[in-house]
């Protein structure tokens, strides 16, 4: 049985959904919140470290204002709300992407981050306003600056992710098989489940029959 220290989601498939059942697709992105606290819970039921959820690339700012204004409020909204009991939970919060928000929402990420630093139940990377491209350029950039020599230890120590393991098993609902940008350098060994379902019906079960699907798998690293 595989060990499963990381999983990494790419929550896609929100606007469908609520197009779909709502004739919204913001209507979807609300649903799909009560899909991420359904998927915290068996995280942690299943004793996983680390859950690190795509929430909005860098890509994304090219949707309308609207419905980019709408994800950032439900954001604000959820921070507002859920972050007492998180740390509750011995749950920490880390951002991945660059802070670029309005200072009320930096603010409100900061303390989430601060707050909730010290907890050791499972780590929540939420990458927001991420892109793995950025991320590797800027790695890249600090290794220059340091007169480092660049090899993967260096590369790995220089991006958002130090210190977290690479994922081994990645997520994507929403019935499309590509990337968009997400932890391109991380997921190099990483079992990759392609899901038809949308993420706001995603359920419980589905994500435990996806993990017992992994446990079984026989990864090789190269080996035989
Ligand atoms: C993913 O769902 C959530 C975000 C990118 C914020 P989408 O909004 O991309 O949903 P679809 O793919 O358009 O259905
Ligand atoms: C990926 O979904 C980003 C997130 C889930 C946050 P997109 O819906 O933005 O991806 P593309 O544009 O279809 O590749
Ligand atoms: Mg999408």
């Amino acid at each position: 049985m595989n060990p499963l220290k990381h999983v990494a989601i790419i929550m896609d498939g929100n606007g469908r959904w609520g197009l779909k059942y709502k004739n919204s697709r913001n209507a979807g992105h609300k649903a799909g919140l009560n899909t991420v606290e359904k998927i915290i819970k068996e995280t942690i039921k299943n004793k996983i470290n680390f859950l690190t959820l795509f929430a909005f690339s860098t890509e994304n700012w090219k949707r309308p204002k609207k419905e980019v204004n709408y994800l950032f409020n439900l954001l604000e909204n959820f921070l507002i709300n859920r972050v007492e009991d998180l740390h509750k939970q011995n749950i920490k919060l880390k951002i991945l992407g660059s802070k670029k928000f309005s200072s009320k929402l930096n603010k409100l990420l900061n303390n989430a981050e601060k707050k909730t630093s010290k907890n050791t139940k499972l780590q929540i990377n939420l990458a927001l306003n991420y892109g793995s491209k950025s991320e590797l350029i800027n790695a890249f950039k600090k290794i220059k600056k340091n007169k480092n020599i660049i090899n993967e230890k260096n590369l790995s120590k220089n991006l958002q992710t130090r210190n977290i393991p690479d994922p081994d098993l990645l997520i994507r609902t929403g019935n499309t098989k590509r990337l968009s940008n997400f932890l391109l350098w991380q997921l190099a060994y990483s079992e990759i489940f392609f899901e038809k379902k949308l993420w706001p019906a995603f359920t419980e079960k589905d994500y435990s029959r996806i993990i017992t699907e992994y446990k079984n798998i026989k990864r090789n690293f190269g080996k035989i």
